[in-house]
C-alpha cells in the first residue's frame, strides 16, 4: 500500500497533527494540511523550523524539502488529491462523527482515513459515513501496517476494541498513581517527574514491562516467573494501598493536584523544554533504530 501513497492529507494541525505534518515530508511525501484555526500555519511553521534539522538528520530522504507541504482551506476541492488521510481533530465523538462524514464524502473511495483518536474506537465515529466507511480506521487498527512502518513507526495489534487502547491505558495507569501521590502530598510534582525520568523511564524506551520484569527476576527464560513468584505478594500489598488511595477526580482532589502541579510547572522554561525534548527524543529514536529490538 505504501508505494501508492504520495500525498497525505493532515486534518487538524494541533499538537498531534503538527507532528504528523512534520514527519510525512521527512519521508518524501507531499502533505496537504487543513485546520480552520486562525494563525495555525504560522504556529506550524515555527514548529517545523525547530523540528526539521533533527528530523532530516534522522531520516534522510533524497531531494526532500521542508516546504513539501501546503495549507488548504477547502476540503471539497482539495481532498481528492490525497492518497491517505490522517485525522487529528478534537477528541469529541460527535465532532469526529461529523468530520469523518465530510472526509468520507470528499475523498476518493478506498483511500484510508486514519484517526489519531486517543480512545475512541472506529465504530464510534463511522456511523454517518455513506461512501466507504470500511476504509476508516483508528491508526492502531490499520490492516496494512506497512505504511506506518515505512515512516519509522512500530504498529501493534489489538485483538479487541478497548477504550483508550494500549499505550494510552498504560499512560493513564501511571498518571493516576502520579496524581494520587502528588495530591496526597507524598512527593512534589517535580520529584515525581524526576522519579520517572531518572528511574524506570530510562529503561522503558529500551525494554518494555515484560522484558524489564524478566531482567529484574534474574533474566533468562525463567526471569519473569521468578520475579512474579518472588515479588508478586509484596507488589499485591502495594496495589491494595494504591487502590485504596486511587486518585478520585473529585473537585477537591483536582484542585489540590493543580495547585501542587503549578508549583513545579510555573517555573519551567517551556520553549527550552520543547526544543530539548524534541531533539533528545529524535536522538533516542535514532539510537533505538540502530540497536534493533532488545
Ligand atoms: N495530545 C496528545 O498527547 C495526544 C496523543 C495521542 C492522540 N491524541 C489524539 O489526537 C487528536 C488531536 O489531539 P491534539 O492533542 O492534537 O488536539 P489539539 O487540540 O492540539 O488539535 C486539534 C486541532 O484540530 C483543529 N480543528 C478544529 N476543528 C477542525 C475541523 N473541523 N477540521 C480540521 N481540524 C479542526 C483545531 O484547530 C486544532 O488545531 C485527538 O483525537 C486526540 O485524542 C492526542
Amino acid at each position: 500500500m505504501q508505494d501508492q501513497i504520495r500525498t497525505v492529507a493532515v486534518i487538524g494541525c494541533g499538537v498531534i497533527g503538527a507532528s504528523w505534518a512534520c514527519l510525512f515530508p521527512s519521508r518524501g511525501l507531499n502533505v496537504l494540511i487543513y485546520d480552520p484555526a486562525e494563525g495555525v500555519q504560522k504556529m506550524f511553521e515555527r514548529y517545523l523550523q525547530n523540528a526539521w534539522p533533527a528530523l532530516a538528520a534522522l531520516m534522510p530522504v533524497e531531494g526532500v524539502w521542508a516546504k513539501n507541504y501546503k495549507f488548504i482551506d477547502n476540503l471539497e476541492s482539495s481532498l481528492s488529491e490525497a492518497d491517505f488521510i490522517q485525522e487529528n481533530g478534537p477528541e469529541r465523538p460527535e465532532f469526529k462523527q461529523a468530520l469523518m462524514e465530510t472526509l468520507d464524502q470528499y475523498s476518493r473511495p478506498g483511500v484510508v482515513i486514519s484517526s489519531s483518536s486517543s480512545g475512541l474506537p472506529a465504530s464510534k465515529f463511522i456511523g454517518r459515513c455513506q461512501k466507504d466507511p470500511s476504509r476508516i480506521l483508528r491508526h492502531h487498527d490499520i490492516n496494512d501496517p506497512d505504511f506506518y512502518r515505512s515512516l519509522g513507526k512500530k504498529p501493534i495489534l489489538l485483538r479487541h476494541e478497548v477504550p483508550g487502547f494500549v499505550a494510552n491505558r498504560l499512560q493513564a495507569a501511571i498518571n493516576s498513581e502520579a496524581y494520587s501521590l502528588v495530591s496526597r502530598g507524598i512527593v512534589s510534582a517535580e520529584d515525581l517527574d524526576t522519579a520517572v525520568t531518572s528511574g524506570p523511564g530510562l529503561r522503558w524506551a529500551l525494554t518494555g514491562p515484560f522484558v524489564t520484569n524478566s531482567l529484574g527476576g534474574g533474566g533468562g527464560p525463567n526471569g519473569f516467573t521468578q520475579r512474579i513468584e518472588r515479588l508478586g505478594p509484596a507488589i499485591r500489598a502495594w496495589e491494595e494501598d494504591m487502590l485504596k488511595h486511587r486518585f478520585d477526580w473529585s473537585e477537591e482532589s483536582v484542585s489540590v493536584l493543580k495547585e501542587e502541579a503549578s508549583k513545579w510547572l510555573d517555573s519551567v522554561d517551556w520553549d527550552g523544554v520543547v526544543g530539548k525534548r524534541d531533539q533528545m527524543l529524535l536522538s533516542l529514536l535514532e539510537v533505538n533504530s540502530r540497536t534493533s529490538k532488545l
